[in-house]
């Protein structure tokens, strides 16, 4: 079993430990997120956006989410790794998300996976992947996925009607057999009331500071979309943690540079010398 593991996280919540999570769709950022100590990984279907392009979550498939989820397995040892059950992978029955989730628990090799949404047919789905065997985190409040129903990505819980489907629905999912709900694009009394009344740790994303835990998207976080040239747009309750996309622009504009100039690659980076034998080719 790796280091974190549902019973860390029990531990932490009970002594009101903030519980820290972020997103990696490969092997490169997973290293990043666990050397910097993080409980969980999100392998998320924010990858159909921040790794592939796309305009919503919708498009992405299970194999390609199983490719992601496989990749940062390999890249992260230490945390609970958590895989997101793709739009069109678990809606249609019970049956059809317990075989998503086992899939992604067994050719992906995440310990537990994700869903969205807390209607009753949500629920019992949760419910089903629990009883095979896999732990579930749930996902209320802003849910991607339904974005076409929705009517946009748009904060949920605004009225008091509303707020009290995202508490119930978070309260449904925890009686499901849930571990945790992430809570996303809430008011923050909307969040504060669901942390209060479950006794799962909620994970907020754009939810405000009184949830168990909080989780950001990787590229978001750390500044990844900030040149201008960049049409991704990151939401408004991302902090930029870094300014990795200026970093990154400018490495790789300097590398232009230097190869157009001539200058690299220079004697340092020329290693290779002339031999009698290729015994020694790759010394
Ligand atoms: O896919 C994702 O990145 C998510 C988080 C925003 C919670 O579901
Ligand atoms: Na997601």
């Amino acid at each position: 079993a790796r280091p974190v593991t549902l019973a860390t996280l029990r531990g932490k919540h009970r002594r009101g430990e903030p519980i820290t999570m972020v997103t990696a769709y490969d092997y490169s950022s997973a290293v990043h997120v666990d050397v910097a100590g993080i409980d969980l990984i999100l392998v998320g279907d924010s990858a159909a956006m921040v790794a592939h392009g796309h305009d919503n979550t919708l498009p992405i498939s299970l194999d390609l989410m199983l490719e992601h989820c496989r990749a940062v397995v390999r890249g992260a040892p230490r945390p609970l790794i958590v895989g997101d059950l793709p739009f069109g992978s678990y809606e249609s029955s019970p049956a059809q998300a317990v075989e998503s989730a086992v899939r992604l628990a067994k050719e992906g090799g995440v310990d537990v996976v994700k869903m969205e949404g807390g209607t009753p047919s949500r629920v019992s789905a949760a419910k089903a992947i629990v009883e095979a065997g896999i732990a579930v985190m749930g996902h209320v409040g802003l849910t991607p996925q339904a974005i076409s129903a929705l009517g946009g990505f748009r904060a949920q819980g605004k009225t008091v009607d509303s707020a009290l489907k995202v508490v119930e629905a978070a309260i449904a999912l925890q009686d499901a057999g849930c571990f945790a709900v992430v809570l996303e694009c809430v008011p923050a009394p909307v969040a504060a009331a669901a942390t209060t009344a479950l006794q799962i740790p909620t994970i907020g994303i754009g939810a405000g500071p009184l949830c168990s835990g909080q989780v950001l998207v990787y590229h978001d976080l750390l500044g990844m979309f900030q040149s201008p040239a960049h049409s991704k747009v990151t939401p408004k309750f991302c902090k930029q943690f870094g300014n990795v996309g200026a970093v990154i622009s400018k490495a790789l504009t300097e590398y232009r540079e230097e190869v157009e100039a001539r200058s690299f690659p220079d004697a340092i980076y020329t290693p290779y010398k002339m031999s009698s034998s290729d015994a020694d080719a790759f010394a």
